[in-house]
């Protein structure tokens, strides 16, 4: 096998060039790997020079290298937040201990299974996403949808590393698995179910980006707060690069609700469909539908295995170090509201076993920002409409509330209300067909679809008629 220079060809701050062990695992990796981003990762403007930033370094100002690139060419690095002096274990019965280097022996397998479903949904959106350029709204979209690609490609490569290094041959057998599973295939499908249904359209893609990636933020955050050190480093890195994902999905249903609010006010008889735009009623549903989904995410409301795992160290609440005084969590209650007999109840449960409703809060209340900023731009635009987050009970697929009906505003309802109204809070067949129907792509620099507003601000500097996708190769 030809001689590769890995800090030229992996930019990395783990000291590749000097770990044999992991040089010869990756090696093996690094070609199928190129395999699947070809088979299925982006197939559009596949080997088109696009604007891209690329991380070479973590230090400020070098994760941040922009320039074209073809994206088989993406130089994906491995890069681990530096290392805290004295780091000690934030949370739970070995609080205060210091980290851990290696895999202590009895997390080994739970510890795994946590950095592959994590791993899991990287590759996995990006095989969701694979046609979506072909509908791209403007070349400043299809470069952001390439960026989040990228470094949910880079995202993989963080998690391969951990199970390289640290997992030994069982580690190297899960990284190849990463590769051989597939987005909604009906043998080997991803992981999660939210990780298995086709992005089609430019209006879910926002909204992906917007709660599902949020959700991914939320994850990243728990296992920053982990005691295996290598694993808190790595996520931590990987933070500063969603942030960036999480802007595309907010801003970009910003402008699809700003343009809604202008169509609104030129549409003769006000709906934004005659003029071809996208109503701010159908975004709602589209809101309320990928942020219960989203949730879902989470997992159950009351769960042993989030005690555990929180008790054992390796994952510990949203700013578990910097927000939180009290690290056990021992001898605390949540209360949590059941259904029962028809009606809503709290109930207290030990805290360490409602730590995943903790973290959905958090969520709830990182979204429940983003609607408020959206809800300015409405008015900046002139609109009345405002979005609102649904309840948490709300259309829920796991958990407590899966077998009840509630309203957007978190009320219990019959199956009948629920079946009479599911059509005006969820996207129904017509809408999606709509929305379908708007996607043509518009490739020309400085222009944007219909249905979508333009940035104010371009990318790095750039303006926003700036050539983000080279079409001419
Ligand atoms: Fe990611
Ligand atoms: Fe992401």
């Amino acid at each position: 096998m030809a001689h590769i220079d890995y800090d030229e060809r992996i930019p990395n701050n783990v000291d590749l060039a000097h770990d044999r062990r992991l040089k010869k695992a990756l090696e093996k990796w690094q070609p199928a790997y190129l395999d699947w981003w070809k088979g299925v990762g982006p197939q559009v403007f596949k080997g088109n020079d696009i604007y891209l930033r690329t991380a070479i370094s973590t230090e400020a100002g070098g994760w941040a290298n922009f320039g074209y690139v073809k994206m088989p060419d993406y130089r994906w690095g491995i890069f681990l937040a530096d290392r805290e002096e004295d780091r000690t274990i934030p949370a739970g019965d070995h609080a205060g201990q210091p980290v851990w280097q290696e895999v202590p022996g009895e997390y080994r397998n739970v510890l795994k299974r946590i950095i592959v479903v994590q791993a899991d949904t990287e590759p996995a959106s990006v095989e969701q996403q694979r046609w979506l350029a072909a509908t791209a709204p403007s070349l400043y979209d299809a470069r952001n949808l390439f960026q989040v690609n990228v470094e949910e490609g880079r995202h993989l490569w963080a998690m391969v590393y951990l199970l390289h290094a640290y997992f030994g041959r069982d580690g190297r057998a899960e990284a190849d698995e990463l590769l051989a599973r597939r987005a909604g295939d009906d043998d080997k499908p991803r992981i999660l179910d939210a990780f298995n249904q086709p992005c089609q359209d430019w209006l879910t893609f926002h909204c992906f980006t917007c709660f599902t990636d949020r959700d991914g933020k939320y994850q990243l955050g728990a296992l920053a707060e982990s005691a295996f050190d290598p694993l808190s480093r790595t996520c931590r890195f990987m933070l500063t690069e969603e942030a960036h994902h999480l802007f595309v999905g907010e801003s970009g249903l910003e402008r699809i609700m700003r343009r809604a609010a202008q169509l609104e006010r030129e549409a003769p008889n006000g709906d934004p469909r005659e003029l071809g735009g996208i109503d701010l009623q159908t975004i709602q549903k589209y809101v309320n539908y990928w942020f219960t989904y989203s949730i879902d995410l989470f997992g159950s409301e009351v769960s042993t295995n989030a005690a555990d795992y929180f008790a054992s160290g390796l994952k510990g609440r949203w700013r578990e170090a910097k927000d939180h005084d009290e690290h056990s969590a021992l001898h605390q209650q949540k209360t949590i509201e059941y259904v029962e007999d028809g009606r809503v109840v709290g109930r207290e449960v030990p805290l360490r076993n409602a730590m995943n409703e903790i973290l959905r809060e958090d969520y709830a209340s990182d979204c429940d920002r983003v609607v408020k900023r959206w809800n300015k731009a409405l008015e900046e635009e002139g609109s009345d409409f405002r979005m609102v987050l649904p309840s948490t009970k709300f259309h829920r697929r796991q958990g407590i509330y899966a077998d009840h009906h509630f309203n957007p505003a978190g009320e219990l309802i019959s199956a009948d209300e629920w079946e009479s109204k599911r059509d005006s809070w969820l996207p129904t067949e017509s809408d999606r067909q709509y929305v379908h129907s708007l996607m043509k792509p518009v490739y020309e620099p400085g222009k944007f679809a219909n249905y979508i507003a333009a940035p104010r601000r371009g990318i790095h500097g750039q303006p926003v008629e700036f050539e983000y996708v080279r079409t001419d190769g």
